[in-house]
């Protein structure tokens, strides 16, 4: 089985990768400087706590691991932050992605999976979108994971170094075992937030906009589980390992589920209505994004198995209650 190096690993999405990863039969190493990440999510393989943008401790640890591939999360993820400090945003997501990069040819390892997102599409009219939509992000973070796309390219071009940018739609979900989860603080995420307001930790959940072109008003998006991430991570390793071309991919469900379809099924899970207050838009936000998922089902032979809005939610729920300690 294989070796993978996993940046970002004591976050969400990593640490569920990791999990998934150390389930199949795969060695793991992660490598996160805890910035915002937590140890005790680091449950599966060894952690190297230290900084991406450190590329001496990056490429004594390729060379000592030896990972067939590099599975980079590492970034920061927040788009009101990344507008008010781009100089954050541009540094860990583009500069952190470099500093992989070079880490990588100098221990000569040729396989990197990079978390990009539907935020590099910006606001497309056309619905569902396909990797071939053009890439206008509108914000800083959207801008640093375009760029770090451009950039693994160059590195292809110039030392052969194949990637697979997964564009991921919206996150979502737990561990069904409840052994990681989402912990994001601040929390900016819809679900999470509508538990939060179901179990009384926030007043309510504000909904931005509910006069967007959309049958119930509120905004559209593709929620897929993390878990469904996960796998779509395993596949795009096997598939360089397995000496396919660089390539981008959208991860999602095909399905959008609006705003209003989230807290009715929030409410279902926790048992009592979630309370929540109409607020006016926020700027930036588009009325609808869902994926095309027809290239991630023809390159990688994937598709979302786990992501059923009420089983999701009830997966965040669990995780919710058990790492908040509260009913
Ligand atoms: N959550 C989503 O819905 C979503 C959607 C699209 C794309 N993404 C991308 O997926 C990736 C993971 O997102 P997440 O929600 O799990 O985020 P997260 O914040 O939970 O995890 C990111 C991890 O990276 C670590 N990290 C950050 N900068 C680092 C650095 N310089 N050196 C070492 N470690 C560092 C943090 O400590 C944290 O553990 C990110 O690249 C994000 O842009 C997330």
């Amino acid at each position: 089985m294989g070796r993978f190096l996993v940046t970002g690993g004591a976050g969400y999405i990593g640490s569920h990768t990791a999990k998934m990863l150390a389930k199949t039969g795969h060695e793991v190493l992660v490598y996160d400087n805890l910035s915002r990440g937590h140890r005790d999510l680091v449950k599966w393989g060894h952690l190297v706590e230290a900084d991406i943008r450190d590329t001496t401790t990056l490429r004594e640890a390729m060379r000592w691991f030896r990972p067939e591939a590099v599975i980079h999360f590492a970034a920061f993820a927040y788009v009101g932050e990344s507008v008010t400090n781009p100089h954050m945003y541009y540094d860990n997501n583009v500069g952190g992605t470099l500093s992989i990069l070079k880490a990588m040819t100098d221990a000569k390892v040729s396989n990197l999976i990079v978390s990009s997102t539907c935020a590099t599409y910006g606001q497309p009219d056309r619905m569902p979108i396909t990797e071939d939509t053009p890439q206008a992000p509108i914000n800083p973070y959207g801008r640093s994971k375009l760029m770090m796309e451009h950039v693994c390219r160059d590195f292809d071009h110039a030392h052969g170094i194949r990637h697979m940018a997964l564009r991921y739609f919206n996150a979502c979900g737990c561990d069904p075992d409840g052994e990681t989860g989402e912990r994001h603080d601040p929390e900016p995420h819809l679900i999470p937030r509508a538990l939060m307001a179901a179990a009384g930790e926030i007043d309510a959940l504000d909904i931005f906009g509910s006069d967007y072109p959309t049958p119930d008003g509120t905004c559209i998006r593709d929620y897929i589980h993390v878990n469904d991430l996960a796998t779509a991570h395993i596949a795009g390793a096997l598939y360089l390992m397995d000496g396919g071309a660089s390539d981008a991919v959208n991860l999602g469900t095909g399905h959008g589920a609006s705003v209003k379809d989230v807290l009715d099924a929030a409410g279902r899970v926790a048992g009592k209505p979630v309370p929540h207050r109409m607020s006016p838009r926020r700027p930036g936000d588009p009325a609808e994004l869902v994926a095309a998922v027809a290239k991630a089902r023809r390159v990688l032979n994937w598709q979302a198995g786990n992501s059923d809005l009420d089983q999701v939610i009830s997966s965040a729920w669990n995780w919710y209650v058990k790492d908040r300690g509260r009913t």
